[in-house]
């Protein structure tokens, strides 16, 4: 098939849930997607990193790094689809809190994206004891989130 038409048609798909949108205000059921998605995909990326942490998987250097650097993008991602046009959404776990107590929803966006830099930079180190005590603190920062802003 002629690329242009596939492209044209691809586009034209996409347009009613995202590209259009993005040019005025994300649907809100859309926003709480994107933003589960973000979430799945650092616990894609952080799992392997906890098990090695617990000797649970054997360590392995590399995937500690790529992974340090995925999770440095994509713990950014999540926050702006937090909008006050979600609230109602029947399919989020997100606690009220999040809307009300933005001062402290805000902090722990920061305890995890100072964790994440920690564990980028014990990474590049190369010093297996230094990433673990990154991941330990990256782990508490999730937790701690969750504990206070995502129903059980
Ligand atoms: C600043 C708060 C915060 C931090 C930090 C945070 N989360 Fe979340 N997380 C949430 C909230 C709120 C939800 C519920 C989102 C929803 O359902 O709309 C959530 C949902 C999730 C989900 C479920 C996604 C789904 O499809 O329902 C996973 C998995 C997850 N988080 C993993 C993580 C991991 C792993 C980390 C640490 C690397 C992390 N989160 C850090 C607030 C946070």
């Amino acid at each position: 098939m002629n690329r242009k038409v596939l492209l044209a048609g691809l586009v034209l798909a996409l347009g009613a849930g995202y590209a259009l949108t993005a040019f005025s205000q994300a649907k809100p059921e859309v926003l709480v997607k994107q933003r589960q998605s973000a979430m799945t995909l650092q616990l894609k990326y952080f799992l392997p990193l906890a098990l090695m942490a617990q000797g649970k998987i054997p360590y392995d250097a590399n995937v500690v790094t790529r992974n340090a650097a995925y999770l440095d993008t994509l713990t950014q991602m999540p926050w702006d689809g937090f909008a006050e046009s979600t609230k109602g959404e029947k399919a989020t776990k997100a606690l009220p809190a999040v809307y009300t107590d933005t001062a402290k929803f805000k902090q722990a966006q920061d305890q995890l994206r100072t964790a994440v830099g920690g564990l980028v930079a014990a990474s590049k180190s190369g010093n297996e004891g230094a990433v673990k005590t990154a991941v330990g603190d990256v782990n508490k920062a999730c937790g701690n989130c969750h504990d206070n802003f995502r129903a059980q």
